[in-house]
């Protein structure tokens, strides 16, 4: 094992460089003794949001009553509006926050491949990762088949996810309607280049959605600029909206109006309270919502929003990368000698928020690191997601819960306990 204390390896003079640190309070800690490095699945709340919410369950559902449509109506676009805005690089109107990925994406993905293969019969495939999200293969294999479509998967690199020839062998019949690729894997947290996996899919003549779990919020996103056409993405992790917070989606301006929704609810009508009995849908990404609004999940994605905002994306991509390559020179020097080795892309610039770590006894580690005070989490079958979001994770956070993660394995912890996987892993 490398010594660790060197110098280049000290939390504090990081720590009072970071221009994060005065946000650290801006949400709740109730156990200062924990490390949390799983705001890639959960984000923290934020103390704002917990004041917004009590004013919204006590003063307008309890006070307003359903006179509060009135102004709940437009949370779905204004605040996909400040989303887009601040995280996605979109202009308005093209980003709604509704529903789940798993919805949205179904929505979108069915949506496209209608599209493109009313304007050619043989692009009716959608192309994904093998190794995408389980939820994200389901739902684009059930999307494809009722579009009248197939699935086809491409093999990913196990660190680097999709590569560029990986994806043109499997665009290279020239039948495919849409692409949908994680920007973040979910796994390894290989970045993908969102412009040129664009400009790729559409010189081959197909639709590009994005998914964007694991990058909103801790990577810059420029969706205008890539000129992609649809994106979907959630606000329970990096944007700190809280357990079933509403997802999000993105369709491209000058799409919009050519594509239809498989469920055409009347929210996502042109006036959901004319109550005709012809469905005519609403312009622009409104047209993809489905039923009412989740008000106060809503309300938790503009403090999230709010929140992120004022952090600013392009720090937030800063201090997370030198908080991921901090967690790397200190995993290089006490986890690998302990068995552990690096999943990740180690070159910053194509990794996301977090880092994997692999190990045989993943499962076991996991499980001991709460008993010590350190959430992360961990996906087969070995390998251990630790994700330091810089908004509420300081270098020195990163030193201590690496340091229990390397006592306790020293200890043998881990063997100590069974082998049963806790439900939610
Ligand atoms: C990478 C990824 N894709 C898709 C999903 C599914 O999202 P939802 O539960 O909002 O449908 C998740 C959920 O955590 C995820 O991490």
């Amino acid at each position: 094992m490398r010594d660790v204390d060197d110098a280049h390896l000290d939390p504090a003079p990081r720590d009072a460089a970071n221009p994060l640190a005065a946000l650290r309070d801006r949400v709740v800690r109730d156990d200062p003794g924990l490390v949390y490095l799983d705001g890639n699945s959960l984000g923290m709340l934020p103390v704002a949001t917990a004041g917004r919410l009590r004013t919204v369950i006590d003063a307008e559902w309890g006070g307003e009553l359903v006179r509060g449509w009135q102004h709940w109506a437009a949370l779905p676009a204004s605040v996909g509006d400040q989303l887009g805005s601040a995280l996605l690089g979109a202009g308005p109107g093209q980003v709604v926050v509704c529903d789940t990925i798993s919805v949205n994406l179904f929505k979108l993905a069915v949506a496209a491949v209608r599209h493109a293969s009313a304007g050619d019969p043989h692009r009716t495939v959608v192309v994904t990762d093998a190794a995408n999200f389980p939820s994200d293969r389901y739902v684009l294999a059930a999307a494809a088949q009722a579009s009248g479509g197939s699935l086809r998967t491409v093999a990913p690199d196990p660190v680097d996810g999709v590569t560029p020839d990986a994806l043109a062998a499997a665009l290279a019949p020239g039948d495919v309607a849409v692409v949908s690729l994680q920007l973040v894997d979910y796994r390894s947290s290989a970045l993908l280049d969102l412009a040129s996996v664009t400009e790729q899919a559409h010189r081959a003549g197909a639709l590009v959605l994005w998914e964007l779990a694991h990058a909103a919020g801790a990577v810059p996103i420029a969706l205008d600029e890539a000129g992609a056409d649809l994106a979907v993405g959630c606000t329970y992790k990096y944007l700190n909206a809280g357990p079933g917070a509403p997802g999000f989606l993105y369709v491209r301006r000058d799409l919009a109006d050519r594509l239809s929704s498989p469920i055409p609810g009347w929210w996502g009508a042109a006036d959901p309270f004319d109550m005709d009995a012809e469905y005519r849908p609403a312009a622009g990404a409104a047209r993809f919502l489905a039923g009412s609004p989740a008000v106060p999940g809503l309300v938790a994605v503009e403090e999230g929003v709010r929140l992120l905002a004022e952090a600013g994306i392009d720090t937030l991509r800063t201090v997370g990368s030198d908080l991921t390559d901090y967690l790397i020179d200190l995993a290089d020097a006490w986890l690998v000698p302990l068995g552990f080795s690096l999943a990740s892309p180690r070159e910053r610039r194509r990794r996301g928020g977090h880092v994997v770590l692999a190990h045989p006894e993943a499962y076991r580690i996991g499980r001991a690191m709460v008993a010590r005070g350190v959430v992360g989490d961990v996906r087969p079958p070995d390998l251990l997601r630790l994700a330091p979001v810089p908004l509420t994770t300081s270098f020195a956070d990163v030193r201590e819960g690496m340091a229990r993660i390397r006592d306790l394995v020293v200890a043998q912890e881990h063997l100590a306990l069974d082998d049963a996987r806790d439900r939610v892993t």
